[in-house]
């Protein structure tokens, strides 16, 4: 006897990735108060996994790595992944139903998109247990309205991003680029870093500075080439608010890496690297001295990776 077919999963848990910029060119605040962007985004592998559960209520609980402190994500129904579901569930007509658990290994507030990550991997996982259906379209429109960087957390890979960041076209990415991470303790606001470059710069042009030499360094696969180009206009407010971030990464440089710099908003600084094998060691450089002294550890992750996807379908 066959098993009964059934088109709607109980457990659908989805992985989505960290990202790093690659290229972060801010212009004069645009009347909407958000700042226009060209940036080239790049997934890494460093993840969060949701696992969305069939229910008759609705819940979201976390387990989290042990460099991250559980109460830095407010789980008391404001989180970005009550506000996912809310949108996807009014998007279909649906009830809000569903246990979610995620597994978290983003830092949180480090410039690494981590809950841009998790509402990414909320729709996607939602929209299976659900069995909504939801075309591409209208997941990266649910995106764009949940956070600039959501809809690159769908999208993965390395990518283009202009608007405020949520308009996202795929570039050709041949590289493997491996990077060192060094999350903060205390994270930073990204409203406030973005307020801090308004004060510094009063007179940005509404343009933002172009990616194209970044671009070109991409299709060199040459890593000391794409280091030399490594731009983020945040870097700057980031070190004005956090003086500490400047250490950290002359010491990365110091020890072996071809480029810091420091991951959107901040405060996570993320090194380039030349191989799998120097990345190793510049992180094991890093890994003892910062011990302590707020950076409570050190990851390496290559790049580009898959954006959200399902890894587990029951
Ligand atoms: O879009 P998201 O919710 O991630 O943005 C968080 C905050 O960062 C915004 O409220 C805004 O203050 C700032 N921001 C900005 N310009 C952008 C993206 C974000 O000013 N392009």
């Amino acid at each position: 006897m066959s098993a009964p077919l059934h088109t709607v999963p109980e457990v659908v848990t989805v992985r989505a990735p960290a990202k790093i910029n690659l290229h972060l060119g801010v212009g004069a605040p645009r009347p909407d108060g958000f700042h226009p962007l060209t940036t080239v985004y790049q997934a890494v592998g460093l993840y969060d996994d949701l696992a969305a559960s069939d229910s008759l209520s609705w819940s979201v609980s976390l387990t989290a790595a042990d460099y991250i402190d559980p109460a830095d994500v407010p789980l008391g129904g404001d989180n970005i992944v009550d506000r996912a579901a809310d949108l996807l569930a009014a998007h279909h007509g649906l009830a809000r139903l569903g246990d979610v658990h995620i597994t978290k290994a983003i830092p949180v507030a480090g410039g690494l998109a981590g809950g841009s990550a998790d509402a990414a991997a909320a729709l996607v996982a939602l929209d299976r247990l659900w069995g909504a259906q939801t075309t591409d379209e209208d997941l990266l429109g649910l995106a764009a309205q949940l956070g600039s960087d959501v809809p690159f957390a769908l999208m993965g890979g390395t990518a283009l991003g202009t608007g405020r960041g949520e308009l996202v076209t795929t570039l050709a990415d041949h590289g493997t680029w491996w990077w060192v991470l060094a999350p903060s303790s205390a994270g930073m606001s990204t409203p406030e870093v973005y307020r801090h470059f308004d004060l510094l710069f009063p007179d940005a042009s509404p343009t933002p500075p172009s990616a194209d030499r970044l671009l070109a360094a991409l299709e060199s696969l040459d890593p000391v080439r794409l280091a030399r180009e490594l731009h983020n206009d945040l870097q700057e407010p980031a070190f004005d608010l956090r003086p500490d971030l400047e250490a950290v990464i002359a010491l990365g440089e110091a020890e072996g890496a071809l480029r810091g710099i420091v991951s959107g908003s901040g405060p996570t600084c993320v090194f380039l690297c030349a191989s799998a094998d120097e990345a190793r060691a510049v992180a094991a450089a890093l890994d003892g001295p910062r011990q302590g002294e707020g950076h409570p550890v050190v990851l390496v992750a290559n790049g580009p990776v898959a954006g959200a996807h399902v890894v587990e379908y029951i």
